[in-house]
């Protein structure tokens, strides 16, 4: 599977439920899975991999990994947190996000059974942050301008610092 980065008009596009939960489903599921486990990150929703459907997974250290398939949060706590967040599709930014501290959140697994779950810490922010995949958004969406601007002006340097440019 080939992530994609910032500046790929996929990345902004709502994605569409997921009709049938079949061999298919579970197929993209599982080498979903294993792109998180190639690279370094915690979760991966399907308009980073180009496929614009409601499905993400999530595989926090100490935990399963686990996939939601047309999710909806149903509850977020109005106690919230702030922790350094990064993307696999903005590679080398890292910022730190205030979101819900705990969140509860319903959908399907692979498997196609219908669950309820409640999040706290990581696992509520990560799920937050692959949710907002679904609709378009993108972590550096949730910070301040400036610090967005910061961020990304940071980001540009490294680019151009880099051999061959
Ligand atoms: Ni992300």
């Amino acid at each position: 599977m080939t992530i994609l980065t910032l500046g790929n008009d996929l990345l902004r596009q709502k994605a569409e439920p997921v009709k049938d939960i079949d061999d298919g489903s579970r197929a993209i599921a599982g080498e979903m899975i294993e792109a998180v486990h190639a690279g370094t990150g915690v979760g991966l929703a399907g308009p980073q991999v180009g496929l614009m459907k409601r499905i993400f997974v999530v595989h926090v250290g100490g935990d399963v990994p686990r996939v939601f398939i047309n999710p909806s949060i149903t509850a977020t706590s109005a106690e919230t947190a702030k922790y350094e967040e990064g993307c696999l599709s903005i590679p080398g930014a890292w910022a730190d996000v205030i979101r819900a501290q705990a969140v509860q959140i319903q959908g399907w697994n692979e498997k196609g059974r219908p669950f309820t779950m409640d999040a706290d810490g990581i696992l509520a922010r990560v799920i937050l942050h692959e949710y907002d995949h679904l609709e378009g958004v993108l972590f550096i969406d949730r910070l301040s301008v400036p610090k967005r601007n910061r961020l990304l002006a940071k980001m540009e340097r490294q680019v151009l610092a880099r051999p061959g440019k």
